[in-house]
């Protein structure tokens, strides 16, 4: 088994046209599309029952879709199931190794499940073990895991048979910080060897960390996709944040850019605190002719900088509703006032 992707070869190794699958009323999947460039990340971000597992479970080939088309390295899933299913990984949402079985035992087991000899099941679990940090564990029975390292046993089993796509459904929800930065560690690997990587995930973080580009869904929906950066300035643009040298010049630094009246500059406040100017921006344009006119007026400038919103107030711009990220509703409020000022 090799793997027959060419990282950035700009082909999709992921293609979904209008996906649907529904459970009784519950519209899972209404009409999804997106795809994934072989060798990146495509982070699918959405609240809970977005209708991401869904999503996983149909490009598995676990669930058949009612309508629209999916194929994966160029095999359908429908049609082509058997092909489909040797060129995958999953990490599921829920740890899927059986706990009564030691990690040894577990790897060899899925080895053989993906019709490796005997020699070869034992050789890859001896290899994804000691890749994952998990030799020394490995005979000891899955049930005395503790979260990271059951996690990290569920991505050895997910990378047995050499996938060359691989979908991790929620991969880091509820492990600690030390630990989710672990997987992200071996997320990045994974990618850095050629591996294309379909995430889930609830966490702004974790797309900004490791996603290239970002599918946002709600309700079975994609409700926003592009890349990390394109999609926060999709929101409305960034904020220009100029230090004076001097912050007693502060009011007169917002005077002067309110009466300008630059070409849809609605005007700039002062953050005394901060000891900044805030200049709301949509264009480059904008951002030259700020900096050009406080120059000519003979200000003397000593920072400057642009900040574009977080993937929280994405979320929160386009569904209306707070992500489950763990930042506190006070400082998020603060933020989105200061980018509206
Ligand atoms: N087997 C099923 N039978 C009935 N309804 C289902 C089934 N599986 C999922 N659903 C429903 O479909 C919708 C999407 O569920 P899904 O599990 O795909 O969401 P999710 O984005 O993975 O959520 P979470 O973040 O909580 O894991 C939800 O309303 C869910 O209740
Ligand atoms: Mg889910």
């Amino acid at each position: 088994m090799t793997r027959n992707d060419i990282p950035g070869s700009g082909r999709n190794a992921v293609e979904v046209r209008g996906l649907v699958k529904h459970y009784g009323e519950t519209k899972a999947l209404d009409g999804v599309d997106l795809d994934v460039r072989e060798g990146t990340v495509l982070g699918v971000l959405g609240p809970n029952g977005a209708g991401k597992t869904t999503l996983v479970r149909v490009l598995s080939t676990l669930i058949r879709p009612d309508a629209g088309s999916a194929r994966v390295a160029g095999y359908d899933v429908v049609s082509q199931p058997r092909q489909l299913r040797r060129v995958i990984g999953l990490t599921g949402q829920y740890a899927s190794v059986d706990e009564k079985l030691s990690g040894t035992e577990n790897l060899y087991m899925i080895g053989r499940l993906l019709d490796l000899s005997r020699k070869d099941a034992r050789r890859r679990a001896a290899e994804m073990l000691e890749r994952f940090s998990l030799t020394e564990a490995a005979k000891r029975p899955a049930m005395q895991y503790s979260g990271g390292m059951r996690r990290r046993l569920d991505l050895a089993a997910s990378m047995i048979g050499l996938p060359s796509v691989l979908y991790l459904d929620e991969p880091t929800t509820g492990l600690d910080p030390r630990t989710r930065n672990e997987v992200w560690e071996e997320v990045r690997r994974m990618v850095s060897e050629g591996v294309t990587v379909l995430l889930t995930t609830q966490y702004m973080e974790e797309a900004e960390q490791l996603a290239d580009e970002l599918t946002v869904i709600d309700r079975g929906r994609v409700i926003a996709g592009g890349g990390v950066d394109e999609l926060k300035a999709k929101v409305g643009g960034r904020t220009l944040q100029i230090r004076p040298a001097d912050p007693a010049e502060l009011p007169r630094m917002v005077g002067a850019v309110a009466q300008a009246g630059l070409d849809g500059i609605a005007g700039a406040t002062a953050d005394a605190a901060e000891g900044v100017v805030n200049v709301p921006i949509v264009s480059d344009e904008q951002l030259t002719a700020v900096i050009g006119l406080l120059g000519e007026r003979g200000f003397a400038i000593a920072g400057i900088s642009t900040h574009l919103p977080s993937l929280d107030e994405v979320f929160l711009a386009v569904t209306g509703q707070k992500t489950s990220d763990s930042t506190a509703p006070q400082d998020r409020t603060d933020e989105l006032q200061e980018v509206a000022a």
